[in-house]
């Protein structure tokens, strides 16, 4: 099929799950998109020029929404609660909600495609039940038919094991095949070995000297900015050695570890952890500077891994332009989905809902 294949994105944030659609360069042309944060919708409007409503979703009146083929979006993920057991509070049921606007924009455009991509647990919550009992049984959902599960981006070329649930329905189709074929590692019709974190960053130079988000004269921005830690924060980042973690500090300087880790002998590995260089990083988050926060330590280098290196780390190509502080750009990128991924997720529905010209 030649053509644009108009796509609106809820619950966009900068729009990596847009991006990948984008540059599938199969026609998808993202016509509205909505965003609550101010400095993720600006990053979205920046990069693809439509309209962005940033405002809560529930306040979107029904007339706004466009007519479009494809709708893709995450609802926000926290406070899924799991089967069986009633966790729910009034703040958590609040948000949990947000999915069902996601579906209210889905009865009101009645778009050939639509995907919604979340966090792994909520494929298992009430919520999930109550949204697989709507497909069979609501009047306009009944159309479509649905595949999905639990997706690793690993799987699709990114340098990352980042496991996503993905939901995807395509209206009057026979089926849906789930899951869409891995590109890269062993399940990858010609065993692509995975992209690995020296694939991603290992051009990188060592230590940068900027510590601002800067403008480049060619458009791009130069995200590979450093920290200013303490010198015993230094001293704490060179007693890890590659792939350890905070019990290497409690073996190589323990007059460095900080007593709230001392006080506290097992649990999380991947605190104060560095990152291998021979396989794909661990999952990105959105306090990635902090390696506090996780396993953000550079494989080799003694600093936390930096916003290019992170952007690039979530497939993000490097001409992408953030917007905001740095703290507003690191959330930016740590909640995206995957360009790579959304990309692969273009193809599968391509194939299925646009390929042979019908829509
Ligand atoms: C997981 S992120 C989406 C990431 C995005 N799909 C990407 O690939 O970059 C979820 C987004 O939902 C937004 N959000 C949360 N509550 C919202 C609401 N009530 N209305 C609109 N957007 C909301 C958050 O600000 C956040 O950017």
């Amino acid at each position: 099929m030649t053509g644009t294949i108009r796509t609106m994105d809820l619950f966009a944030g900068a729009g990596g799950l847009a991006q990948g659609f984008k540059q599938s360069g199969l026609g998808y042309e993202t016509v509205f998109a909505v965003e609550i944060d101010p400095a993720a919708a600006r990053t979205f409007k920046q990069n693809f020029g439509c309209p962005v409503y940033d405002g809560p979703i529930e306040k979107v009146p029904d007339a706004e929404y466009p007519q479009v083929d494809v709708i893709i979006g995450g609802p926000p993920c926290q406070g899924f609660s799991p089967l069986g057991r009633d966790r729910d509070d009034a703040s958590r049921a609040e948000i949990n909600e947000l999915w069902q606007q996601y579906l209210k924009a889905v009865r009101l455009v009645r778009p050939k495609v639509f995907v919604i991509e979340n966090v792994p647990e909520f494929q298992k919550s009430v919520q999930f039940a109550r949204l697989l009992q709507l497909m069979e049984t609501d009047e306009d959902l009944k159309a479509y038919k649905f595949g999905y599960g639990v997706l690793n981006a690993a799987d699709y070329g990114v340098p990352q094991n980042r496991r996503r649930g993905i939901f995807v329905a395509v209206r009057e189709v026979d089926a849906v095949p789930w899951p869409p074929k891995p590109t890269h590692g062993p399940d990858s019709p010609e065993d692509t070995p995975y992209v690995t974190l020296h694939d991603a960053i290992a051009d990188l130079p060592a230590y940068p000297e900027r510590t601002e988000i800067t403008a480049e004269e060619d458009g791009r921005q130069d995200l590979h900015i450093r920290r200013t830690p303490t010198q015993k924060s230094l001293d704490r980042y060179r007693a890890i050695p590659p792939g350890g973690n905070r019990f290497d500090l409690r073996r190589n300087r323990p007059d460095l570890e900080p007593r709230c880790w001392a006080d506290k002998p097992t649990g999380t590995t991947d605190v104060m952890g560095r990152l291998w260089w021979d396989r794909p990083s661990v999952t990105i988050r959105t306090e990635f500077y902090k390696p506090e926060k996780g396993r953000y330590l550079h494989p080799v280098h003694d600093r936390p891994i930096t916003h290019r290196e992170a952007a690039r780390i979530q497939s993000f190509p490097d001409d992408f332009v953030f917007v905001g502080s740095k703290i507003e750009v690191a959330r930016q990128i740590g909640n995206a989905v995957p360009p790579l991924l959304g990309e692969s997720l273009a193809r599968f529905v391509y194939d299925l809902a646009f390929a042979s010209g019908l829509r």
